[in-house]
C-alpha cells in the first residue's frame, strides 16, 4: 500500500533545542532525559517532534585523522549515532548544529569546505535536521552567504537522506529572499532572542540580545515570506526560562511569555522549546501545550498573521485558517491596560455574528455582533478564534 508522508516543513517545525538552557553544557544525559520528558509530559503528542543538539557537541581541538568531526566523548560517551537511535525509538527526529565557517559561534570546528564530508557523517548517524550558523563568516556580503548555504544545501541533498535545513544567518542578508532556493526550510530573522521584553546589551558577546517586543515588528515586516516548506524563524522559544539559561535577560512575566508564544504561533514561526522541560512548571506547560493555540501555528494553509490595525498602543493581527475561520491577536505593547474595540470590518469579516473563542482561556466569549470590546493588560495578548 502506498503511503503518503507529509512534505518536510509543510507546517512550522516544532521541537526542542539545547542552546537556550544548556549552551556549552549539552550532553547525552540532558538529551536523553529531555526526550523521555517530551514523551511523559505529553509535549511529543502535541507535535514537538524534533530534538536538536545545538553548538558545542564536538571536540574543540579539530577533526580526526580522516578529517571527520568528532563528538566529544566526555559529553557523548556512546556517540551521536546511539543517541539518534534512542531518540528515534521514542518517535522523534534528531537535529545537529554546525556553522558556515571554520569555527562555530562557540569556537568548535565548522563545516565550511567540509560540507559533503560532514553531511555524509551526519547522514550515517541518522541525523534529520541541521541548524547551520554563520559566526566567523563574512558579514554583509549576500553573495557569500548564498554561496555558503548553497554548498551545504547541496551536500545535504547529495546524502539522499531527508534533512530539514535550518538557516541561522540572523537575517542580516535577507535570507527570506534566498533561503528556500538553497534548500532551507526555515531561516532566522534576527539575532538571539533573549528572555526579555526589550533589547538588552550583552557586553560579553559585544552585541544586543533581541527582546520579544522587537521580534513583533520583525514578524510584521516579513510576514509575506513564510509559508509551507519555508518559514521565518523568530528563534527558539524563551517560554519557561524564567531568568535561567544562556540568554537570561531578567525574565519575562507570565503575560509576556503568553504574548511571545502568541506571536510565534500567529507568525508561523517554528516552535523550538528552549527551556529545561525536566523542570517545566504548570504555567509553562499551559503555554506550550495549549492544543487550540498550537493548531493556529500548525494550520495547513500556513499563512503568517499580519497586522491589520493599530488602536493606541494595541495592535490587531489576523491569520486566515483552513476551516474558513480567523485567528485574531490583540496585543498591548504599551504599559497601561486598554479596552480595545474590535470591529468586524477591521478584521475583514463580511458578516458580524460569529462565535468567538478565547484560546488562552478556552472559553467561548460572545457572539461577535458588529463590534466587541476586549480588555488587554500591558504586554498581554488576547488570542481569539472567530468561526467562519
Ligand atoms: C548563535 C545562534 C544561537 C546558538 C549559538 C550557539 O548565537 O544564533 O541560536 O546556536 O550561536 O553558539
Amino acid at each position: 500500500m502506498a503511503t503518503t508522508s507529509k512534505p518536510l516543513a509543510a507546517t512550522p517545525p516544532m521541537g526542542w533545542n539545547s542552546w537556550n538552557t544548556f549552551g556549552h553544557n549539552v550532553d547525552e544525559t540532558v538529551v536523553r532525559e529531555t526526550a523521555d520528558m517530551l514523551v511523559s509530559s505529553g509535549l511529543r503528542d502535541c507535535g514537538y517532534d524534533y530534538v536538536v543538539i545545538d553548538d558545542c557537541w564536538s571536540i574543540k581541538e579539530g577533526r580526526d585523522k580522516n578529517g571527520d568531526l568528532v563528538a566529544d566523548p566526555l559529553k557523548f560517551p556512546n556517540g551521536i549515532k546511539a543517541l539518534a537511535d534512542y531518540v528515534h525509538g521514542l518517535g522523534f527526529k534528531i537535529g545537529i548544529y554546525s556553522d558556515a565557517a571554520e569555527r562555530t559561534c562557540g569556537g568548535y570546528p565548522g563545516s565550511y569546505l567540509f560540507e559533503e564530508q560532514d553531511a555524509q557523517l551526519w547522514a550515517s548517524w541518522g541525523i534529520d535536521f541541521l541548524k547551520y550558523d554563520y559566526c566567523h563568516a563574512p558579514l554583509f556580503d549576500q553573495a557569500i552567504a548564498i554561496e555558503r548555504y548553497s554548498r551545504m544545501g547541496k551536500a545535504l541533498r547529495k546524502t539522499g537522506r531527508e534533512f530539514l535545513f535550518s538557516v541561522c544567518e540572523w537575517g542580516n542578508q535577507s535570507p527570506h529572499l534566498w533561503a528556500r532556493e538553497v534548500g532551507g526550510h526555515m531561516w532566522r530573522v534576527s539575532g538571539d532572542v533573549f528572555d526579555s521584553w526589550i533589547n538588552i546589551w550583552k557586553s560579553d558577546w559585544n552585541t544586543y540580545g533581541i527582546g520579544v517586543d522587537v521580534s513583533i515588528d520583525i514578524a510584521h515586516e516579513l510576514h509575506q515570506y513564510g509559508g509551507p516548506g519555508g518559514w521565518n524563524d523568530l528563534d527558539m522559544l524563551v517560554v519557561g526560562l524564567k531568568g535561567r539559561g544562556q540568554i537570561s535577560g531578567g525574565g519575562l512575566s507570565f503575560l509576556e511569555y503568553q504574548t511571545h508564544m502568541s506571536i510565534w504561533v500567529m507568525a508561523c514561526s517554528p516552535l523550538m522549546i528552549g527551556c529545561d522541560i525536566r523542570r517545566m512548571d504548570a504555567e509553562t506547560a499551559s503555554l506550550l501545550m495549549n492544543r487550540e493555540v498550537l493548531a493556529i501555528n500548525q494550520d495547513r494553509l500556513g499563512i503568517p498573521a499580519r497586522l491589520v490595525k493599530r488602536v493606541g498602543t494595541c495592535e490587531i493581527w489576523t491569520k486566515r485558517l483552513a476551516d474558513a475561520s480567523m485567528a485574531v491577536a490583540v496585543i498591548n505593547r504599551g504599559s497601561r491596560g486598554e479596552d480595545v474595540l474590535l470591529k468586524a470590518r477591521d478584521i475583514g469579516l463580511l458578516e458580524a455574528t460569529k462565535l468567538v473563542r478565547n484560546l488562552w482561556t478556552s472559553q467561548d466569549i460572545a457572539d461577535f455582533k458588529v463590534e466587541f470590546t476586549q480588555r488587554v493588560e500591558p504586554h498581554q495578548t488576547i488570542l481569539l478564534k472567530i468561526q467562519g
